[in-house]
């Protein structure tokens, strides 16, 4: 390596909208990363889905040149996702570097994923280089920001640098600060290969490609190498590194961070966390350690979706199976519903996530989509304390059968300033929670901990606080334990018959509440009928809420005037009785539409 070329590796933690983004594009400006023509806001968000929605999905790096006081410095970014959803990429990126700059928007202060962020950050020992952004913006409380940063960080205040990265403002002062606080990146180039892998893409025509730091020695084209973790061996297709686009290079070396193309065509087999090194012999030797390894992404929420047309289930399975080459997180089983046909049962880390895949589905692969209301995994014993998970309620036991059901748990943090306590408090009351304690972040703001079921607040609960504290609450989320719950399955019955798709697994208290409330919007949403339909919730066949369709009448009279009553009598009882005969022959059909409107 060139004595004068020094390796800074960081990335940018903060909540979500705090500028990571924009900040980034300043910093690819500055270094002349991309040409002016070519740059448009947010470079980094590669995903036109995230560049509208203004959200980072899926990280990317990035390296840079920048020459300070006579030397030039290579400068490895990581953007991080900030929404709660995945949050499970973000250990990933930090332990690839060894510093981070933590962002915190003056307008809005320190929020939940500020807080979450730091945290892991601290876990990996990372060097925190603290700024505050939007300072240009006309309510901006930076003074306030900086004095609740500088003591959260337990620092003085003039260590905070106060930008404006939709201006330009102060942007080099942070570059210089990353190069004079990070520390140089350890590592042995003489050793053998260590590269940490902490994301991966899929190519058709080089296999998946690994993004890794290195950690020790170095890897190269046509090189043999050993996948620890899931012991496969393969040789190397390329290596480079990111500008943001992929660069090749001969090699890649200690303390650097870029991309090993493996030519291995499944993505489950390169997978984060995983370790590369040069071969086998040496970890059955023990010369080489598996690196900090991270756990797998875990989905904790399932939906059914379907396709509104069944003939396109083929188009809906290939559009998942494309999806799923670049999101290891999203899981899918393959099933089958009666009223709705061939679908999927689908896993994904959180609401956001849900409806990320979502809408890349409806919009890459021009689906019109059924998606079910989302469920947690419940974990059920039984009579002879056999235990059995389930998100499904049609794989729901017979309550005679179950000694305990459990659900998961989460610990809640909220962060709301100190005017909006009220309105949060009364949104907890919504939640069948427990309450642990308030914590104070500066003057302003206040940290609230609850401990809620998951199933509570993955519908719509990150929805309802925001309108609760005029947008300006925030949250997040880490799961718990299972806990006991006391669950019921509630079945609706159309025209007397089950229907499993729309089947609920609701608490007992409120089980009546809610399937009124359900049975209620069911009848709403329900296309007039040829003859009258029950609308039904049961709890293991007791009737607990009932609603009626009405049947359209055709009007059989409307061609005749006045007089003759036998006749119009006549006329009704022939309606009448083929009304019975059609009832007795068809069944009721749920139209697709119903489900549709049902489940949003
Ligand atoms: P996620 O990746 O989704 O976590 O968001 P982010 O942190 O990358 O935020 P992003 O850069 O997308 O910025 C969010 C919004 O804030 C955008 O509308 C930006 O234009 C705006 N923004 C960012 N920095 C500044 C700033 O310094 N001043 C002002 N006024 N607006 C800014």
């Amino acid at each position: 390596m060139d004595n004068q070329t020094q390796i800074r590796n960081f990335c940018i933690i903060s909540h979500i909208d705090h500028g990571k983004s924009t900040l980034a594009d300043r910093f690819l400006e500055l270094c002349n990363v991309v040409e002016e023509r070519k740059m448009q806001s947010q470079y980094l968000d590669m995903m036109d889905l995230e560049r509208e929605r203004g959200i980072t999905i899926k990280l990317q790096p990035c390296r840079m040149n920048y020459d300070f006081e006579g030397k030039n410095y290579i400068l490895n970014l990581i953007d991080t996702p900030g929404h709660v959803d995945f949050g499970y990429e973000v250990p990933r990126s930090l332990a690839a570097v060894e510093g981070a700059i933590l962002l915190v928007d003056a307008s809005k202060g320190i929020q939940a994923q500020t807080l979450a962020n730091l945290n892991l950050a601290k876990e990996q020992n990372l060097v925190i280089v603290p700024v505050v952004n939007k300072i240009d913006l006309p309510h901006a409380q930076t003074e306030q920001a900086i004095k609740d940063l500088a003591k959260l960080l337990e620092i003085q205040e003039d260590e905070i640098i106060k930008i404006s990265a939709k201006l330009g403002t102060n942007i080099e002062q942070v570059l210089q600060a990353v190069i004079k606080k990070v520390p140089l990146p350890k590592g042995d180039l003489e050793k053998p290969l260590r590269a940490l892998i902490f994301d991966s893409k899929y190519d058709s025509y080089k296999g998946v490609i690994a993004y890794v730091r290195i950690i020790d020695g170095k890897i190269s084209k046509e090189q043999k190498f050993y996948l620890i973790k899931s012991d496969r061996q393969s040789e190397v297709k390329e290596v480079g590194y990111f500008k943001p686009e992929f660069f090749e290079q001969k090699e890649l070396i200690a303390g650097e961070i870029g991309y090993v193309a493996t030519g291995i065509k499944e993505i489950e087999k390169v997978r984060v966390g995983d370790t590369i090194t040069n071969n086998k012999l040496l970890v059955i030797n023990k010369s080489v350690q598996s690196l900090y390894g991270y756990e797998e992404p875990k989905p904790m929420i399932f939906a059914s979706i379907y396709p509104e047309n069944p003939d396109d289930y083929d188009i809906l399975k290939q559009g998942l199976e494309k999806l799923k080459l670049s999101d290891a997180s999203l899981s899918f089983d393959m099933e089958a519903k009666m009223a709705l046909g061939r679908g999927f049962r689908c896993g994904f880390l959180g609401m956001l996530h849900t409806e990320i895949v979502i809408e890349r589905l409806r919009r890459e692969f021009n689906l019109k989509l059924i998606v079910s209301t989302p469920t947690v995994i419940y974990r059920i014993i039984d009579k002879r304390g056999k235990v059995f998970s389930t998100h499904s309620a049609s794989d729901w036991l017979d309550s005679s059968q179950i000694q305990e059901i459990q659900e998961p748990w989460i610990k809640l943090e909220i962060i709301i300033p100190n005017s909006y306590l009220g309105s949060a408090m009364k949104l907890f009351e919504t939640l069948n929670g427990k309450y642990i304690e308030t914590k104070y972040l500066g003057s302003n703001s206040m940290v609230l901990v609850y401990e809620a079921a998951l199933r509570e607040i993955i519908v719509n609960f990150y929805d309802k606080l925001k309108r609760a504290t005029e947008g300006y609450g925030s949250m997040n989320y880490e799961i718990l334990e299972y806990r006991k719950g006391d669950l019921v399955k509630v079945d609706i019955l159309v025209s007397g018959e089950k229907q499993e798709a729309l089947s609920q697994i609701l608490s007992n208290d409120s089980a009546l509440k809610d399937s009124s409330k359900l049975i209620k919007k069911l009848k709403d949403v329900f296309p007039p009928q040829q003859f009258s339909v029950p609308l039904q919730a049961a709890i293991e066949g007791k009737i607990i809420a009932r609603e009626n369709v009405k049947a359209r009448r055709k009007d059989v009279l409307a061609h005749i005037y006045g007089g003759d009553y036998s006749r119009k009598r006549k006329l009704l009882e022939r309606q009448k009785k083929g009304k019975k005969e059609l009832k007795e022959k068809a069944k009721t059909k749920i139209p697709a539409e119903v489900y549709l409107k049902i489940f949003t």
